[in-house]
């Protein structure tokens, strides 16, 4: 038999354990604060006032981009994309489109000399109101679209 403390050390021992283990699994989340949420409602309800009020002006109210938008217009910028399936929003994983939109193409892609009309929403929105507005467009694709999106992100994952 083994004497009473060491039966209570070795509990103790065990919750201690498990209070790690739980700590590790909650930290899942926030260590993606990146990870688009396309199935939350209220997150892309949310997301849906910061697209409006940020980003419909340039990329359309129906995510539509803006016309002629593969070719630079006269300032020798690219217009806005489209976000919807026709355009190449979806080809990049989230912690790309995240980059791009708090930190503006250049710094994203790391292309020192590549001027753009896209603005850096580092300090004007939070990163979660930047995740939102990016969770709601994605909300807006075709299943197909979102299926072939989550496989892109798990290629992602797996290259790092
Ligand atoms: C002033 C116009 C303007 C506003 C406002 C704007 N964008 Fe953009 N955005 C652009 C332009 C122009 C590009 C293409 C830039 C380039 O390739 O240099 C772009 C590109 C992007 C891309 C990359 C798309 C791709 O296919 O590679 C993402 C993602 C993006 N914008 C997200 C956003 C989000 C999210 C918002 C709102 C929070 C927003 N943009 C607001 C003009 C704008």
């Amino acid at each position: 038999m083994f004497p009473r403390k060491l039966l209570w050390l070795a509990a103790l021992a065990m919750i201690a354990v498990l209070a790690v283990a739980i700590m590790r699994i909650g930290s899942i989340g926030t260590s993606e604060p990146w990870r688009l949420k396309p199935d939350d409602a209220k997150l892309v309800a949310l997301g849906r006032q910061v697209y409006e009020a940020r980003c419909a002006s340039c990329h359309g109210a129906r995510l539509e981009g803006q016309p002629n938008w593969r070719q630079p217009g006269a300032d020798g910028l690219l217009p806005a994309p489209p976000h919807d399936a026709s355009g190449h929003t979806w080809h990049h994983p989230d912690e790309m489109l995240f980059r791009i939109t708090k930190y503006g193409v250049a710094r994203a892609a790391k292309l020192a000399n590549h001027a753009s009309a896209m603005p850096a929403f580092e300090g004007v929105l939070g990163d979660a109101e930047i995740v939102a507005a990016l969770s709601w467009i994605k909300s807006q694709w075709p299943p197909s679209v979102q299926t072939r999106h989550d496989e892109l992100n798990r290629a992602d994952a797996a290259s790092r």
